[in-house]
């Protein structure tokens, strides 16, 4: 059995260039830091995409469906979602502006059964735009009758044009060596001071839930 007083967050996240990974590893260091036990969720899709992308129109295209909200296919969660969390994070990319098909696939099947009265956290990881996919999830969490929490956001800290570009060559599998873009563009996704934030924000958490 396990203790009395333990807090517990479960994790749901899905990542596929492993941003969001990265940072919900760190956050579950900080609450596990705090004594709150985390559980871990990956959300996979039946058929994962290629990465990298083999040519620009294969890219273009996941890009078009996630723009109309797309789904594809995840596997079944484990049993462990069903079970009563003090809160749930779900985490993931902004995909044209939503959530990434898998993650669109997951609350369709599972969002029901599995956040239904939870207090749920949004943890997006973007290059810059958020708010529409923030928007969304607020609107189907409220469906569900889960309770929607403050959202943690990360966006990629490197200045435009350069993420966009930076972010492109990175899903092609392409890098661009000339000093004059390196000198922008330092490498691709989130750095380590926000990898630090995301601890931190990890311990605020743990640190809230056990005063509460
Ligand atoms: C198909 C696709 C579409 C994307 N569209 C957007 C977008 O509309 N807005 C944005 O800010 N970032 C967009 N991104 C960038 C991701 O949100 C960003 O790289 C994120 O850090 C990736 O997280 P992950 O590694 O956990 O998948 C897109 C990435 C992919 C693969």
């Amino acid at each position: 059995m396990r203790e009395a007083l333990k807090k517990r967050v479960l994790i749901v996240y899905y990542s596929f260039t492993q941003q969001t990974r990265i940072l919900v590893r760190q956050f579950c260091r900080g609450l596990e830091g705090e004594g709150v036990e985390v559980a871990f969720e990956r959300i996979k899709p039946l058929n994962p995409y290629e990465f990298p992308f083999k040519t620009d129109l294969r890219l273009v295209n996941v890009m078009i469906r996630t723009f109309f909200r797309g789904r594809k296919e995840v596997e079944p969660v484990s049993d462990r979602c069903f079970e009563a969390w003090d809160y749930i994070v779900l985490a993931g990319p902004t995909w044209s502006y939503h959530p990434s098909g898998p993650m669109l696939d997951f609350l369709d099947r599972y969002g029901a059964s599995v956040l239904r009265g939870q207090k749920v956290i949004p943890f997006i990881s973007c290059r810059s735009y958020w708010r529409l996919h923030h928007l969304s999830l607020r609107r189907v969490f409220k469906k569900l009758g889960a309770e929607p929490q403050a959202p943690i956001i990360f966006m990629h800290p490197t200045k435009e044009p350069y993420r966009f570009i930076g972010l492109l060559l990175k899903l092609r599998g392409k890098m661009i060596r000339r000093n004059w873009f390196r000198k922008h563009y330092e490498m691709y996704g989130h750095s380590k001071e926000q990898a630090m934030q995301a601890f931190d924000y990890g311990v605020k958490l743990g640190k809230s839930m056990l005063d509460s």
